[in-house]
């Protein structure tokens, strides 16, 4: 049996693509390798799977209802889906809200559409796993942030996409028994990682004596979770599909439906983070103050009780373990 795994050409995409080829399993990757952040390094992770046993690539765009389900009919053995192809980024939603419109919306329905075509055949859609976001928390200030807590308020249009794709997965769920699971990431960082995000963006800058931009005076915090961690936790959540009326205390539909965050459980402070950039990097950062942007959020902080409960979820990586890997990776990529 196959697993149909969408935006294989990204980082976390590219990551669980190998662990899974890594047991066994065979991997139906997609992406459009759009050009939000430099092809070459989609391509470059591309080419780290290419010849592994059981790998296939098909260049296609998962909003593309025709093509999706002209997939699943091609591929007849796939009973699984990982869906973490996604228009990303929070500062890019403001300025590009459209592309969040077709990736994260048309494509969810779309992702979901090919599920319930699924179901109907043999063996059905075993488990569907969906990639949500820390962002869906908004504002919220109550520390850690918790499966219990209201997310109806975001502040980036961004978090409202993954706010919509939670719910829209449920509705699915309820009406077609899909077994399916979001996943919120939190601040996902590591070797291949995305130059849209500030490890990278830092380390660049650190690397090259340029000043790094640091908004709202350093006084934020963030949940990093190294992706090795969050491979684990996808996979986990992959092998383990919710059931029917299995007590979910949101869930009064009884949806095979279930949430969870990915996170590292703890809260580094921006200025922390910075001076462990700067060490791995081997030099200090030259830092430009600046004012919270519009769309940000101060502190984000992963209560993962019901991952670890249920998904056994157990990050074990620290920053000062998983940046220095990251920043190896970098100058190993760029030859610096
Ligand atoms: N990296 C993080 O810190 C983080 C945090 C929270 C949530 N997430 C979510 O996790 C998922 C994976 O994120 P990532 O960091 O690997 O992002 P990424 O941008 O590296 O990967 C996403 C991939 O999806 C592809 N894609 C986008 N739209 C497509 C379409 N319509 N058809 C086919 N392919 C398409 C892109 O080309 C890209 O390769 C996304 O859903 C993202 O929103 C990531």
């Amino acid at each position: 049996m196959s697993i149909l795994l969408t935006g294989v050409a990204g980082f976390i995409g590219m990551h669980t693509a190998r662990r899974l080829l890594d047991r066994g399993e065979q991997v139906i990757g997609v992406d459009v390798i759009n050009a939000y952040y430099d092809p070459a390094l989609k391509h470059a992770r591309l080419a780290t799977l290419e010849g592994a046993d059981g790998f296939t690539f098909e260049k296609l765009d998962f909003s593309d209802r025709d093509a999706m389900l002209d997939l699943v009919q091609r591929h007849p053995d796939i009973d699984r889906v990982v869906h973490l192809g996604a228009q990303a980024g929070v500062r890019y939603s403001i300025e590009q809200p459209v592309d969040y419109l077709t990736s994260n919306l048309t494509g969810q329905l779309v992702i979901m559409e090919t599920c319930r075509a699924m179901m109907g055949r043999s063996g059905g859609c075993r488990s569907f796993v969906y990639a949500s976001s820390s962002s869906v928390y908004g504002a919220n200030r109550q520390m850690p942030f918790s499966l219990q807590q209201r997310t109806d308020h975001p502040v980036s249009f961004y978090g409202a996409t993954k706010k919509a794709g939670e719910v829209m997965a449920h509705s699915y769920a309820h009406l077609y028994r899909i077994p399916s699971t979001g996943l919120r990431f939190f601040t996902v960082y590591g070797p291949w990682g995305r130059p849209d995000m500030s490890p990278y963006i830092f380390t660049s800058r650190i690397i090259n004596g340029e000043a790094i931009q640091v908004f709202n005076n350093g006084e934020m915090s963030r949940d990093f979770t190294y992706i090795d961690d969050i491979v684990t936790g996808v996979v986990a959540a992959l092998d383990t599909p919710p059931v029917e009326d299995n007590g979910y205390e949101d869930n009064e539909a009884g949806a095979p439906h279930r949430l969870y965050n990915l996170g590292n459980n703890r809260s580094v402070p921006l200025m922390d983070y910075i001076r462990v950039i700067e060490q791995a990097c081997g030099r200090q950062a030259v830092i430009d103050f600046r004012p919270l942007q519009p769309g940000d959020v101060l502190e984000t902080y992963a209560d993962i009780d019901a991952s670890t409960r249920d998904l056994g979820y157990a990050p074990t990586t620290t920053i000062e373990i998983g940046i220095p890997r990251f920043v190896a990776w970098y100058r190993g990529y760029h030859g610096v």
